[in-house]
């Protein structure tokens, strides 16, 4: 399929991010800035660029990760006018070569997946971080990156951490991986997941959605984890929760998400049973030692996307996609609809940020919002809500005065039980 058809398929597919420049007509707060943006290249972005380009923007972009990029996408991006797309080679290597080159060149406002652009952005004061007024990072890794920088003083522009927000992190987090996850499994190894053992690494919101479809198609799910929480969630679930070392002599398959790294060592994979499959679904290709058994013996191609590798022992172990992201690096990624639910928070919360800075600094000469990781602002999350039922043509009841008096005495108003003021 040309890249073409994939854009106009997401297009239809993400009515709320296309219907974003209708509803703040440019010129505002965003017209005329620049954005730098470190993003899988895929057609839902290039529906996230042309909104922002509608909001008035100006856009340079760098690929999130070498083996998501769709070259037909790039490419289109790069016949756009008032946007930049600044590609090295596909590997990491080229990777940071191309974050540093968007990152010298300073931006207004910065969109990242996984933090390395807003981080070279902040260490790169002499160039372009002095005009910087704020960023949104797209993932729990890079909000956890971001947090480590603030606590050491290396932050100084509010980050809205976008996988904060209810409505992402079911869409995208609970959902959109589950799903997509699912299907790159399916693709890469035609696994039939029936009686099979399958052990989830890390049962937060991304382990919790694997975890959901692999039971759904009758795998025996066993979740490792390191957080008491957590572990007793999985356990409530009716899940069993080991520790890795055990659960990997029984397992068929493992899937990681934990946003850790050294989940899977020389260490399990020497307990491993024969012919274990291991993907990896969180953000870098840290959890999986893929070098170790890049090293450990020689490999065989199995299918697209699989390989196969010889241990000493004899054992075969099978590797997905290299231990890198799984859905991105041999699947599509999310489904267009999810992409809408997170871009369409991107996209709100980078114009709160532009309101924000032109209000209090020309204005009032104060910031609007603190320098510092923060979560996505009640009204604008209640909003993406709000048009995503919309959307789905859900309609939900509207609390009366009475009982947005009684909630108050309790406490607050009512989660998003507002009458419309903050309507976007
Ligand atoms: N593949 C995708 O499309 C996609 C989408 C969103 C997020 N992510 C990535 O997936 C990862 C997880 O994201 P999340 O939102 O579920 O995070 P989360 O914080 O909600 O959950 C991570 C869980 O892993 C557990 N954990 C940490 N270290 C562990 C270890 N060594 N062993 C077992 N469990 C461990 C934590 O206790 C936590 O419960 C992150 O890297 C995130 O960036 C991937």
């Amino acid at each position: 399929m040309e890249a073409i058809d994939r854009i106009a398929s997401a297009r239809r597919d993400m009515p709320l991010v296309v219907g974003i420049p209708t509803r703040h007509p440019a010129p505002g707060p965003l017209t005329g800035r620049l954005i730098a943006a470190c993003l899988h290249l895929t057609p839902e972005t290039v529906v996230l660029v042309e909104a922002l380009r509608g909001l008035g923007a100006r856009l340079r972009l760098c690929a999130a990760n070498p083996l998501s990029t769709q070259d037909g996408v790039a490419a289109h991006l790069r016949r756009m006018p008032g946007v930049e797309v600044v590609l090295g080679t596909a590997d990491w290597d080229g990777y940071r070569w191309a974050v540093d080159a968007v990152a010298a060149q300073g931006a207004d406002l910065v969109i990242d997946d996984g933090a390395d652009l807003i981080l070279a952005i902040e260490a790169n004061p002499a160039d372009g971080n002095r005009r910087l007024m704020g960023a949104c990072e797209n993932t729990s890794t890079g909000a956890l990156r971001l947090q480590t920088a603030q606590e050491a003083g290396g932050l100084t522009v509010p980050v809205f951490a976008i996988t904060r927000s209810a409505a992402k992190r079911l869409y995208d987090d609970l959902h959109g991986t589950g799903q997509s996850v699912l299907d790159a499994l399916l693709r890469t190894t035609n696994l039939l997941l029936a009686g099979r053992v399958a052990v989830v690494a890390g049962y937060g919101t991304c382990g919790r959605g694997i975890a959901t479809r692999l039971r759904a198609l009758g795998a025996r799910i066993v979740v490792t984890e390191i957080s008491p929480q957590a572990a007793l969630d999985a356990s409530l679930d009716g899940l069993a929760v080991r520790p890795m070392i055990d659960a990997i002599r029984d397992a068929d398959l493992v899937v990681t998400a934990t946003g850790s790294r050294d989940v899977v060592t020389e260490q399990h994979l020497i307990q491993a049973k024969d012919g274990v499959i291991l993907a990896n679904a969180g953000h870098f290709d840290v959890e999986i030692d893929a070098e170790w058994l890049r090293k450990s013996g020689p490999s065989t191609p199995v299918r697209p996307g699989l390989e196969s590798y010889s241990l000493p022992s004899g054992q075969e172990v099978l590797l997905v996609a290299e231990g890198r992201v799984v859905n991105l690096a041999a699947a599509e990624g999310h489904p267009s609809a999810v992409m809408d639910v997170t871009f369409a928070t991107i996209a709100l919360c980078l114009l709160e940020l532009g309101a924000a800075h032109t209000t209090t600094v020309e204005h009032t000469g104060r910031q609007g919002h603190p320098a510092g990781v923060l979560s996505v602002p009640e009204h604008i999350d209640t909003t993406v809500a709000r048009l995503a039922l919309g959307q789905a043509g859900v309609r939900l009841d509207i609390a009366t005065t009475a009982q947005q008096e009684y909630l108050r005495t309790w406490g607050g108003p009512a989660r998003g039980a507002s009458t419309g003021d903050h309507a976007e």
